[in-house]
């Protein structure tokens, strides 16, 4: 079988393969497209055996393990033929190496395995979810005063779940929920704050320069705090809605800033963490964060 495989990292398509390359096929090398012709042109599978001398890398197969494409294709990154193009043109890393080898079998359990130079999400077993927290609910597993909790909203999903960082009771809008612990910490850890974004309901109107003034910093009484970005969305009359974005993860840290600066939040929303947004997601709903958002989530914690 090893002949077999020798023969397809050859320079040759596969007799007869007439087919037309795929878009992300054709911006392969020659010598990639060479290589994915003939592969497909031995019919082999995921579980075929073959050699892979043409293309040696230090990365030793996991025995046992499952082939990269597979693993890739299970991540959610694209169907497994765009999986074996993404690898032969070198954009997949294996435990920080870049991995040309259709056939390497690797631990999607331990390994970090990077598309582009951002990991992606190999467990099967972790879950990484966006929420819309409505208004009035507590960010907490359980409540002694019966209060609703993020729990009424996930079902039999939560036990595995934990929340990254917390949302006032009355505050609305986007959490993070994941059972990846490593993720979460950093997250929520001050050395690795995201920045995230809100939308607040204060009185009008806000002096021309509010914002300065946030990106100067505020003195609290447990220290400055200071906005990375501000601007009024809409004024009217003795209403305003304002965006402040802030790296900040200390409690009821808008609502403070803002009532320190003379204008108290009458109403809060939280519109992205890091890379992923909000969106157009119901209040009390969730869904399955993209592998896009995944990927930048480990990158802004350096995962
Ligand atoms: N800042 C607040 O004041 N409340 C929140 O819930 C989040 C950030």
């Amino acid at each position: 079988m090893n002949a077999r495989g020798r023969s397809g990292f050859g320079k040759q398509s596969g007799p007869g393969n007439k087919q037309e390359p795929s878009p992300a096929e054709a911006q392969l090398s020659p010598e990639a497209r060479a290589r994915l012709r003939a592969l497909r042109s031995m019919g082999l599978d995921d579980d075929d055996e073959f050699g892979d001398e043409g293309d040696r890398d230090d990365l030793l197969d996991v025995p046992g393990g499952v082939r990269l494409q597979k693993v890739l294709a299970a991540a959610g990154v694209g169907s497994r033929r765009h999986c074996e193009e993404l690898i032969g043109a070198g954009r997949v890393e294996v435990d920080g190496q870049v991995v040309r080898r259709f056939g390497a079998r690797v631990d999607p359990e331990n390994q970090v395995i990077k598309v582009d130079g951002k990991r992606i999400p190999s467990r099967q077993d972790i879950a990484y979810l966006a929420f819309n927290k409505p208004r009035g609910v507590l960010t907490a597993m359980s409540d002694d005063r019966g209060r609703k909790t993020i729990v009424d909203f996930l079902g039999d999903r939560a036990e595995r779940l934990f929340h990254v960082g917390r949302l006032d009771y009355d505050t609305e809008g986007l959490m993070l929920l994941t059972n990846d612990g490593e993720l979460a910490h950093r997250l929520a850890h001050p050395s690795y704050e995201v920045a995230k974004t809100y939308w607040a309901e204060v009185p009008g109107p806000v002096p021309r320069d509010l914002g300065r003034r946030l990106q100067a910093g505020v003195e609290l009484e447990d220290g400055l705090a200071v906005a990375d970005k501000f601007r009024v969305l809409e004024q009217s009359g003795n209403r305003a809605m304002v965006e402040i974005t802030l790296h900040e993860g200390r409690k009821h840290i808008v609502r403070r800033m803002l009532a320190e600066v003379g204008h108290p939040v009458s109403r809060l929303l939280r519109t992205t963490v890091g890379p992923v947004k909000l969106g157009s997601l119901r209040p009390g709903a969730t869904r399955d964060l993209t592998v896009k958002e995944i990927g930048e989530l480990y990158a802004a914690v350096g995962l």
